[in-house]
C-alpha cells in the first residue's frame, strides 16, 4: 500500500512571524485523513518546529549537503536533519538544478547522505518547456532518475518519494493536465518495474508538482500512479494548503 502524501514547499519564503502563524494554523487544523502531510519551511525554522508538539505534520529540509559534516560553511548535514526530528529532504528540485547548478551526480550524493542517516529523499525530476515541446521528455526524466536513484538497492529505493515536477508548470499557473501527470508517473514507475521489480515500483509514492492547487488537486491526485502532491505557491496559504490535502 502506497503512502499518500502532499508535501507543502515554502521555498524562500515566510519571515518569521507569518511563518510561526503559518505552522500554527496548518498544526490546529483538523484533518481526518490518512494522508501525510509533510512541510518543507526554510531550514531557519525546522529546529522551533520540530520541537513543538506536532498533531500530523511531518517535516522536510529543502536542501542538504552532500558531505557527512566537516569544514563547509554554510551547509547543512542529514545527520544534523536527522538529529532535530526532520523526516524528508527535497532533493534536486529544478530550482537548485538551475540556480545552484546542481548536477546527477551530486544529487546521487545527496541522496546516499540521507539515506544513511536516515533522513527520506523527496527526489524531483521532470523536464522544461524546451523538452516538453521538442517530445524529448521522457530521457531527461529517465536520465535524471537512472543517474540519480539507480545505484540503490531493492531495499533502498523503496525508502524514496519521486516528485515529478515539470519545469513549466511550476510556479506558472499553467499545470500538467491530468492526463499529462499519469502518462509520466506511469512511465516513472515503469523504470521502476524494469530496474527492480513490480512489487518495489508499487511501493514507491510518486507526487506531482507544479501549479497544483485546491482547484485541479482532485483530477490529479485521482490517477492511479499520481499519490499526492508537492505544492509551492498553494502551501503557503493554511486553507489553500488543507483544501489540497482534502483533495485525496
Ligand atoms: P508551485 O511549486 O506549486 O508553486 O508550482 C511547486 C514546487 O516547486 O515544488
Amino acid at each position: 500500500m502506497r503512502k499518500r502524501i502532499v508535501a507543502g514547499n515554502w521555498k524562500m519564503n515566510m519571515n518569521n512571524s507569518d511563518a510561526q502563524a503559518l505552522f500554527e494554523s496548518l498544526n490546529t487544523t483538523k484533518t481526518v485523513s490518512s494522508t501525510e502531510i509533510i512541510i518543507a519551511p526554510p531550514s531557519l525554522y525546522l529546529s522551533e518546529f520540530a520541537s513543538k508538539k506536532c498533531k500530523q505534520i511531518y517535516l522536510a529540509a529543502q536542501n542538504c549537503s552532500d558531505n557527512e559534516n566537516g569544514a563547509y560553511t554554510g551547509e547543512i548535514s542529514a545527520s544534523m536533519l536527522y538529529s532535530i526530528g526532520v523526516k524528508y529532504c527535497l532533493v534536486g528540485h529544478s530550482e537548485r538544478r538551475q540556480y545552484q547548478k546542481e548536477s546527477d551526480l551530486l544529487l546521487k550524493q545527496k541522496v546516499n547522505a540521507l539515506l544513511k542517516n536516515k533522513v527520506i529523499p523527496i527526489f524531483c525530476c521532470g523536464e522544461n518547456l524546451d523538452k516538453r515541446k521538442s517530445g524529448d521528455f521522457y530521457q531527461v526524466i529517465q536520465g535524471q532518475i537512472e543517474n540519480s536513484l539507480f545505484h540503490l538497492t531493492d531495499s533502498q529505493i523503496k525508502e524514496v518519494v519521486i516528485a515529478y515536477e515539470p519545469i513549466w508548470a511550476i510556479g506558472t499557473g499553467v499545470t500538467a493536465s491530468s492526463g499529462q501527470a499519469q502518462e509520466i508517473h506511469a512511465f516513472i514507475r515503469s523504470l521502476l518495474v524494469e530496474k527492480y521489480s513490480l512489487q518495489t515500483a508499487d511501493e514507491i509514492s510518486i507526487l506531482y508538482g507544479g501549479s497544483c492547487k485546491a482547484s485541479n488537486a482532485k483530477e490529479l491526485f485521482m490517477n492511479r500512479d499520481v499519490d499526492g502532491g508537492l505544492i509551492g505557491g498553494a502551501a503557503l496559504d493554511a486553507d489553500s494548503f488543507s483544501a489540497i490535502i482534502e483533495s485525496f
